[in-house]
């Protein structure tokens, strides 16, 4: 179960900390203009440029030598062509950071303070970006009593005891944090908006929720709310959620005209309508499209947008049950309404078409809406992935999933470039993520798995950066007081964490061998005769799924090749051969290993590699503090307990089942 951590204040995060600024270079900046972001701007300076230089100073244009604005306001005549855009040069003896608007400019200044933390000397600042992702938005699934569904970090930062619980200072930090990786976009609470949180759209909390999209805003985060759909029933008494209920499209609009008199930064909703027991469409026979387009009007004079969800299956299956396979769920829901959306609302697609597996294909429904805005779906919080008590860096797979050729529009249509397509209004593409805070001290109960949230920012503004890189920055920012051999040793066990906890955990893209409800640690058989539609079906000859043309035919869902590719077990990758395939013990991977042996070995190797994990930690103890270094150390050990206990109950069970030794004779627990 999850280690509980005791919740003081804030501490280190990859912006700068006090007690560092050695720097000799005098910086002396003017921000010129006025604007929102552009007072941001100078609290940011303030705060954060005399951790990292000596001698700061805000100062009039004519003093200063860094100098900060849009290129209009600096009387230029240069643009970056994007309003999220900046450029950062020299000229002569001053630096200029510059943006065709005021969130250009921010993001500008973030990439110079990135670039002082690093030590890079003033005039050789030269940079020239702008983000390929139009959506780049945080998900909590923060709960009015605090909780936060499937959070590892303690309890909310927003909420507790159904009170507004943040202070605004904790807001500013929070928002920094987020702005300085180029997030755009967040919610505040959970995508499951019970009957407490359907009031957050009423004006028993607009007033407080007000304050904080002023607070997000300064920063160019957009707030949004996840809402009820049923809210016109619970809030408005009506009898019906029925969208095309004239009543019910009455209730929304002025519902939400009455959020827009609060808040008019309002985002819009995010929405999960007949998914999990939630509220939807079908309840009246409507489809998707007919729930979010009413959604969608409603917001639409204000410029809002609705966020829908693409998580919608039965999860009330009958194990029994062969012909429904859930992995068709949302690409059937879907793809047959492409077209049919109102262009202010965007699908909110999971990665994959289960549910944020450590391997999981990408989702087919990717590469299949051609005209329907949408973004891509992460999960941060690692509730699949070892709930921030087991390391493990996502970025690796993200990059992986990003990098995926779709061959939507022919060889060559990775998933990055559908994410990063721009819309005419410049909404419509780029991805989301369930966020991994909390109120712990660390922000994210492992410190390492901060690593996860910067590395989300990072690839979301440019996804063709190297996740290994991201990861080294990351540290050398966050770690900077400690040596760089800890770094390193930080950096080694991060690259490798997602392959080792692929390796202990379930084989070859099978998923869901994992104890229900809470889904940490393993339980082979926890969901195998479940409704949820999350089956292995191993028997004494074999494990996996068909979902070939034999099976449930899934594989139809994606494009040629990667059909061809997925449904051939001959070319099938095999870190994916078990989610497309039902073969024998003794199916030979083209590692040139026997699927039996493979299982073994993963989960040999993934112990073994934990223990390196945690004695390299030991190595470094001298080299930090205390209180780091045994906060780590007990989640190292917490993980290794985790992975023996995966690797015997697997291998115990596998050799079970198929009455076939391990061929290096290691202990199996028979
Ligand atoms: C997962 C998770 C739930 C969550 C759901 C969702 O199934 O376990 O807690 O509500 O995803 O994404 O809606």
């Amino acid at each position: 179960m999850p280690i509980q951590e005791k919740t003081r204040a804030r501490d280190t995060c990859w912006l700068p900390e006090e007690g560092q600024g050695h720097r000799a270079e005098k910086v002396h900046i003017s921000v010129v203009g006025n604007g929102f972001r552009l007072d941001t701007i100078k609290k940011v300076a303030q705060t954060y440029l005399p951790r990292i230089f000596a001698d700061v100073d805000i100062v009039d244009a004519e003093f200063a030598n860094v100098i900060v604005g849009t290129f209009a306001d600096l009387g230029r005549s240069e643009r970056v062509g994007h309003q999220e855009g900046y450029r950062i040069f020299a000229d002569g003896s001053q630096l200029i950071i510059a943006g065709d608007t005021e969130f250009g400019v921010l993001y500008g200044f973030y990439e110079f303070l990135k670039k002082s933390q690093q030590g890079c000397p003033l005039l050789t600042m030269e940079a020239e970006d702008q983000p390929a992702m139009e959506v780049r938005m945080i998900n909590h699934w923060d709960n009015l009593d605090g909780s936060v569904e499937r959070g590892y970090a303690g309890k909310s930062l927003f909420f507790d005891n159904n009170a507004w619980a943040a202070s605004d200072e904790e807001i500013v930090q929070y928002a920094e944090m987020l702005s300085s990786i180029g997030i755009n976009a967040l919610t505040i609470n959970n995508v499951n908006v019970h009957a407490k949180e359907t009031e957050l759209i009423t004006e028993k909390w607009l007033p407080q929720l007000a304050k904080v999209a002023n607070l997000f805003d300064a920063y160019h985060i957009t707030l949004f709310l996840s809402a009820n759909f049923a809210s016109p029933m619970t809030l408005g008494h009506l009898q019906t959620a029925d969208p095309l209920d004239k009543r019910v499209v009455h209730w929304w609009k002025t519902q939400v005209e009455e959020i827009y008199k609060y808040i008019p930064t309002f985002g819009g909703f995010v929405i999960k309508a007949d998914s999990e027991h939630r509220p939807g469409p079908f309840t009246y026979g409507r489809t998707h499209a007919q729930g979010a387009n009413m959604l969608a009007d409603a917001l639409k004079p204000y410029g809002g947008v609705v966020f829908w969800r693409c998580f919608v299956y039965d999860c009330l299956q009958d194990w029994r049950d062969r012909s429904t396979d859930r992995a068709k769920a949302a690409y059937e829901h879907f793809a047959p309404l492409d077209g049919t959306f109102a262009d202010n609302v965007i699908l909110q697609i999971k990665n994959g078409p289960m549910d944020f597996q450590v391997r999981e294909p990408v989702s087919p429904l990717f590469g299949a809406l051609t005209q329907t805005n949408y973004v891509m779906e992460l999960q941060i919080t690692q509730e699949y992935t070892g709930q921030q008590i087991d390391v493990c860096y996502l970025p690796m797979q993200w990059q992986e999933i990003w990098s995926f050729d779709t061959h939507a529009n022919g060889e060559g249509t990775k998933i990055a470039d559908l994410l990063s397509s721009r819309q005419q209004d410049g909404k419509g593409k780029g991805v989301t993520a369930v966020s991994n805070i909390g109120n712990n001290q660390n922000w994210t109960g492992h410190p390492f798995a901060q690593a996860n949230l910067y590395g989300y920012g990072q690839l979301a503004w440019n996804p063709e950066q190297c996740p290994r890189k991201i990861a080294e920055e990351w540290a050398k920012r966050t770690y900077a007081h400690l040596s760089a051999e800890v770094r390193q040793t930080i950096c080694s066990i991060l690259k490798r964490s997602w392959s080792v906890y692929e390796a202990y955990t379930a084989p070859l893209g099978v998923g869901w061998m994992v104890n229900t409800g809470h889904h940490y640690g393993p339980n082979v058989n926890g969901y195998e005769y479940s409704p949820w539609g999350t089956y292995h079906f191993s028997d004494r000859s074999g494990l996996g799924v068909d979902r070939t043309k034999t099976g449930s035919n899934y594989i139809s869902q994606y494009k040629q090749p990667v059909a061809e590719l997925y449904g051939n077990v001959a070319t099938c990758p095999d870190e994916l051969l078990l989610f497309f395939h039902h073969v024998p013990y003794t199916h030979m991977l083209k590692s040139g290993k026997t699927v039996i042996q493979h299982i073994y070995d993963a989960h040999f190797e993934g112990v073994e590699e934990v223990e390196a994990f945690l004695e390299a930690w030991e190595g470094q103890k001298e080299a930090m503090p205390d209180s780091l270094y045994m906060h780590v150390k007990e989640r190292f050990e917490a993980q290794l307990a985790n992975a023996r206990e995966w690797r015997d109950q697997v291998n115990t069970y596998y050799y079970r089942m198929s009455g076939i030794n391990d061929e290096r004779g290691r202990t199996i627990y028979k």
